[in-house]
């Protein structure tokens, strides 16, 4: 172990002594794809200079970070995931207030998420929640498919059926607030307590349910729309629909850190991000959100949001620490914790 400890302290500091004197470097909180955070940073470092250390943390272990870090901030910029954390960030004073030049350029709703947030937050992306499932499997089941919420009670699919855990994913999240929206809540929870029958695993991550899907690992993922064509393009047989009822859609985000120490560094970044160019890497790594720059190249493979019945999503209201607190509670309380039979 010590031998393993000092083998690593020495890469390290090769790793340090590498960089040019006075290089800018800037910390990151990644809560998109892998793929997608490794091409930004990449590009980003290629084309000013300034190295992005990035970690990849989902909603919950994000915000846990930040948390922690309040008195002494490592982090300089919090880039994607879904908006309700980054706006409890900006409502718990972790983020700071900054009105970038290019707002004009972005969709309404991206802009309406950095006015709900008094500037401290921006939408980079957006996508609906959908049904994805794995088309073999379905097919040699001969299982109708599932093209609404209600048809996902059926208990044709019991164990069949993968969602995000609200703890620790922003998806999942979304999934609860959009169906309370929907059916009002305590109707959502009746709801969400006939689904957690067919369940079989409440995932870590948002993208986790498809993925497992495409795997053959399950049948059905809830997840975003957006998650399918990512594993169609690797080949997988994966569709999604949009559930026929309605459904919500995130707008995923991305903050500055209060009191990080490369704040010059970190607005050049954000800047980056928010250019038409920096948001088309998402199709290049495969990711299928809607960008929010207004003249960012679309793609055919991203849902088209026009086919969905969307909700009035209240943004401010279920971006608020208290609503989201008391629904995860409740959600652990009268779901999580609930007998499977
Ligand atoms: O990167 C894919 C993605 O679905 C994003 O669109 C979204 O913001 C994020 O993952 C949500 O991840 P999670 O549910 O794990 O917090």
């Amino acid at each position: 172990m010590t031998s393993l400890c000092l083998s690593l302290a020495a890469v390290l500091t090769s790793l340090c002594l590498a960089l040019p004197a006075g290089a800018q470097q800037i910390s990151m909180i990644c809560s998109t794809q892998a793929e997608h955070c490794n091409l930004i940073a990449t590009v980003f470092a290629k084309s000013t200079g300034i190295k992005v250390n990035f970690v990849h943390k989902g909603a919950g272990e994000a915000q846990a970070q930040l948390n922690a870090e309040r008195a002494n901030p490592k982090t300089d910029v919090w880039f994607g995931g879904t908006g309700d954390p980054h706006l409890q960030a900006a409502e718990n004073g972790l983020t700071l207030e900054y009105k970038s030049p290019s707002l004009p350029l972005l969709h309404d709703w991206a802009q309406q998420q950095a006015r709900a947030s008094a500037y401290k937050t921006v939408g980079i992306y957006s996508g609906p929640l959908g049904i994805s499932w794995n088309t073999e499997l379905l097919a040699k089941r001969q299982w109708p498919a599932p093209k609404c919420w209600k048809d996902l009670l059926n208990p044709i699919y019991k164990g069949e059926i993968q969602s995000p855990n609200p703890n620790t994913s922003g998806t999942a999240y979304t999934q609860i607030a959009t169906l309370v929206q929907l059916m009002g809540e305590d109707k959502a929870f009746e709801y969400l307590k006939a689904l957690h029958k067919n369940i079989s695993q409440y995932t870590r991550s948002g993208a986790a349910p498809v993925k497992n899907a495409a795997r053959g690992e399950t049948v059905i993922g809830i997840a975003f729309a957006h998650e399918a064509p990512v594993e169609a393009a690797n080949g997988f047989p994966v569709v999604a629909v949009f559930p026929c009822e309605g459904t919500g859609a995130e707008i995923g985000s991305m903050s500055l850190i209060k009191g990080g120490r490369n704040l010059e560094a970190a607005k050049k970044f954000y800047e980056f991000a928010l250019t038409p160019a920096a948001q088309e890497l998402g199709v290049a790594a495969k990711q299928f959100q809607v960008p929010s720059n207004r003249s960012a190249k679309l793609d055919e493979r991203m849902p088209d949001v026009k086919k969905a019945k969307m909700i009035h999503y209240d943004y401010v209201k279920y971006g608020s620490s208290a609503e989201r607190k008391r629904l995860i509670e409740r959600w652990e309380k009268d779901i999580n914790a609930a007998a499977k039979s």
